[in-house]
């Protein structure tokens, strides 16, 4: 162990781990679409880190625009103005769809949802809040309780007033149908939710516009439009949490361009300012905005729009729109696809591939048939999806995996025989997952 990983394991505490169960191999170099460890060995970044690195590590025009700040002034009050926060609002305002157009930036996505929580009540003067089972909007309390995924239970009881429903999960669909045919339950489900709690006491659905960490799952095309219309049926505020989804992840700017659907409000972080300084943000519509014209936003931050973090934040959008890294994700996403398509085709422990743009998940079973996961849910690893974590690292991916999916989410600046180095090594290490079958 290098002595930064000794001090590490010494002193620090890792996030959702038990921390005798951690490794602590060191990183001390990255570029692009690479990064090394102390030894030299070099891994393709396969889920751009946290899936939040989108134009890749160390881009210089991104590190300069963070150095020049510093030499002008690194940190005002959210009380006085500074010239790289309104930028970056309003680029943020130019970007998003609709008329989103104000800002209130935080550290991060689990903030970003927090106060969008807090808006939602504030506004419409309702205090529940929708969200769906198979989701991660973050640990901070408020988001781990909009959170459904195992991540939230053993943190219980969360805030009051949230109500969970089931997700476009259309692989293991809840409600036992296949689409098309299938009436759109999920869709339908909500509003029959929102009936039975009570219209008028409800304030939000937060929706991840593509679920993330619970496994990729691209609704149908008309999911999202529906729910948008159950939710102006009630007078219920559509919140897209797009922390993993924007900036380029899906082909588009924002996951929600993909079916021309316009949030009330939109939470982000991640391919914001992809990590180089933390970001997060909520953007509200105009009347939400125009609504804080005259009553006071109960919100506040210390760090809330960060001078250094919101000039990353700038020059990471004009990256995006010079190298034409959008454009770039949809192109790459379509040879992603095929090389998906591939793969499902060559391995029977390969139940179902799902992606948009560069934002995918393999997910894997025991047996097509059955679909019965390869490893449980939410349960221990019965040996084989470490066995493939490891082949893959040995042969040079760093891919983020979880139960019995791989997700794969390359910085959007990755290039064609890039993508290809890794999928030949998911193909490669994806036999392991097709011998267990026989064992
Ligand atoms: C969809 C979604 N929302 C919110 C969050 C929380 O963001 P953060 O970890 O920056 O608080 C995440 C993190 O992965 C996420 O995927």
């Amino acid at each position: 162990m290098s002595a930064a990983g000794e001090m590490e394991r010494k002193y620090v505490l890792r996030s959702w781990s038990v921390q005798n169960k951690n490794k602590y191999e060191e990183v001390n170099r990255a570029e692009g679409c690479w990064f090394w460890n102390t030894d030299g060995k070099k891994y393709l970044d396969f889920s751009s880190q946290l899936v939040n690195m989108n134009i890749g590590h160390k881009h210089p025009k991104v590190i300069e625009a963070i150095k020049e700040q510093m030499d002008k002034v690194c940190y005002v009050t959210p009380n006085y103005a500074s010239e790289p926060r309104g930028k970056l609002a309003e680029l943020i305002a130019n970007h998003t769809p609709g008329d989103l157009c104000k800002t209130l930036f935080t550290l991060g996505g689990a903030e970003a949802n927090d106060n969008a929580i807090k808006i939602a009540r504030a506004y419409t003067g309702r205090f529940k809040v929708l969200a769906r089972y198979r989701s991660y909007h973050g640990a901070t309390y408020g988001a781990i309780t909009l959170t459904g995924d195992p991540r939230r239970p053993p943190v219980e009881p969360g805030i009051p007033g949230v109500v969970h429903v089931f997700e476009p999960y259309c692989y293991r669909c809840s409600f036992g149908k296949s689409y098309p045919g299938c009436g759109l339950e999920c869709a339908e489900h909500v509003r029959e939710v929102i009936q039975y709690e009570g219209p008028n006491n409800v304030a939000a659905f937060f929706v991840e516009p593509v679920t993330g960490t619970n496994g990729v799952f691209v609704p149908p095309k008309e999911y999202l439009p529906r729910i948008r219309e159950i939710c102006d049926e009630f007078g219920v505020l559509l919140v897209a949490d797009e922390v993993m989804t924007g900036w380029g992840r899906t082909g588009k700017w924002f996951g929600v361009d993909n079916w021309d659907v316009v949030p009330d409000i939109m939470t982000m972080a991640k391919g914001l300012t992809q990590g180089y300084i933390p970001l997060g943000a909520v953007v509200v519509n105009q009347k939400i905005a125009d609504y804080f014209e005259d009553n006071m936003l109960w919100c506040g931050l210390t760090y809330s729009g960060h001078p250094l973090a919101c000039a990353c934040g700038v020059a990471t959008v004009e990256v995006y729109k010079e190298e034409k890294l959008i454009e770039n994700a949809a192109k790459m996403g379509e040879i992603l696809k095929k090389r998906l398509d591939e793969i499902y085709d060559a391995h029977p422990s390969v139940g179902d591939v799902r992606s948009i743009g560069l934002f995918a998940a393999i997910e894997l079973v025991k047996d097509r048939e059955t679909k019965e996961p390869l490893s449980p849910w939410n349960g221990p690893d019965p040996g084989i999806m470490g066995k493939i974590g490891a082949c893959l690292k040995e042969k040079g991916i760093y891919i983020y995996q979880r139960w019995n999916y791989l997700f794969l989410a390359p910085p959007t600046a990755i290039n064609e025989e890039e993508l290809n180095f890794g999928m030949d090594v998911i193909d490669e290490c994806l036999k392991l997952a097709d011998e267990s079958l026989n064992s």
